[in-house]
């Protein structure tokens, strides 16, 4: 049977809009998915910029303007790579004209943003989901099952960290991460410790952090001797109360020099423990009790065909995913959900559920702190 076509429309072309292009293109090859996917349009700042990107990327159309391809009838899934203070207004168009929405994190930069969207999605029916990527990783599903089959025993502490090191140069140049209606490093890297604490341990109660603005003043763009004052956080340290009971603590930091991808975590359970980072994103290390004395250490983990869906990567063991495979194991995931119209458990409601943690981290009214 002749599949149905989906037509997607991207809206960016940088780190983040090649890296969906790339999955959008790639995932048909790797996963039996129930569509036909078709690179339709893709949107950048202007017609110049869109077109010689769309010719690089594959898309077969391209426009300088998001608003023309939001309202564009072919259009399916509205793809958002645009930067963060744009995600409101390109998500409410494209679910005013009933598209689904693949919006990359963080889904806004304010709580109550974040709430307009998921209930104009929640009301419309659209299927939504936002760029978490770093859930796709079959490990983390692994460790999840060890956590919910008891295997680590009750999960008393989780302690997380993202740390990078991208602005921790001061003459790193202003961007839309350091623009304050949309930016910060708690809302750009925060989100995604946020979101792996939640999915691991469950519901953050309650928090109570510590922010930072390092450097103080940054140029206005690369190489500019005109420097702007730095409104936003550099660092942020939290103190955090799960819904379960457990306790923990999240570190963020863009400029923790030395660190690239330090995506990382350490959870203790009264029988065991998981250890993380995504700078060794192909190894868990796991303790349990089992075994008694002298079983001390942790016993490293790698990923594997016996980790869905590593096999449909590759047969053999040890071989190693990468970043980019977890944006293509994300569209799959995308696809089903728009087939059976079903939520994704990173679906709008959960960018709004982090984004209201961040928001308390960061004190902004509306605070969701309980
Ligand atoms: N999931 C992840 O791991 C991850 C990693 C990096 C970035 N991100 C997110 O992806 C988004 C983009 O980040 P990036 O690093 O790709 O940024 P980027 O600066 O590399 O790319 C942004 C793109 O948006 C385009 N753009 C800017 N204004 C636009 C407009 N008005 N209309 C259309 N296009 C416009 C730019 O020209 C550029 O192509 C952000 O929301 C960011 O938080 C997610």
């Amino acid at each position: 049977m002749t599949k149905a076509v989906l037509n997607i429309g991207l809206v960016g072309s940088g780190f983040m809009g090649r890296c969906h292009a790339n999955a959008f293109r790639s995932v048909g090859g790797l996963f039996d998915l129930p569509f036909n996917i078709h690179l339709h349009t893709l949107a950048d700042v202007d017609d110049e910029t869109a077109s010689l990107q769309a010719q690089k990327l594959g898309f077969a159309h391209s426009t300088g303007s998001w608003e023309t391809l939001v309202d564009n009838p072919e259009i399916d899934v509205v793809a958002i790579t645009a930067p963060n203070a744009l995600h409101e207004a390109i998500t409410l168009a494209a679910i005013q004209a009933g598209k689904h929405v693949y919006c990359e994190k963080p889904l806004s930069t304010t709580c109550d943003s974040a709430k307009r969207m998921t209930e104009a999605a929640e009301q419309a029916g659209t299927t939504t989901l936002v760029g978490f990527n770093f859930l796709r990783n079959p490990l983390i599903h692994y460790a999840k099952s060890l956590i919910e089959s008891g295997d680590v025993g009750e999960v008393i502490s989780f302690r997380g960290r993202h740390a990078e090191d991208y602005m921790g140069n001061p003459e790193s140049p202003h961007s839309f991460r350091t623009d304050p209606d949309g930016g910060g490093a708690l809302a750009d890297i925060g989100s995604h410790i946020v979101s792996m604490a939640r999915f691991l341990v469950g519901p953050i109660t309650n928090v109570n952090a510590v922010t930072e603005t390092v450097h103080k003043e940054r140029p206005v763009k690369p190489g500019s001797s005109e420097r702007r004052p730095v409104l936003v956080d550099d660092v942020a340290h939290a103190l955090l109360e799960f819904g379960n009971g457990a306790t923990g603590s999240i570190d963020v930091s863009w400029m923790m020099t030395g660190r690239t991808m330090d995506l990382s975590f350490e959870i203790t359970g009264t029988q065991g423990a998981i250890q993380f980072s995504q700078e060794r994103m192909n190894e868990l290390l796991v303790w349990t009790r089992q075994g008694g004395d002298g079983n001390g250490g942790f016993r490293k983990i790698e990923t594997g065909p016996a980790h869905p869906p590593y096999g449909n990567f590759c047969p053999a063991p040890g071989h190693h995913l990468g970043f980019n495979d977890l944006k293509v194991i994300e569209v799959a995931e995308l696809m089903e959900c728009i087939e059976q119209g079903k939520p994704h458990y990173t679906g709008f409601r959960e960018g709004y559920e982090v984004q209201c943690t961040i928001d308390a981290m960061l004190l902004l009214p509306n605070k969701t702190n309980g």
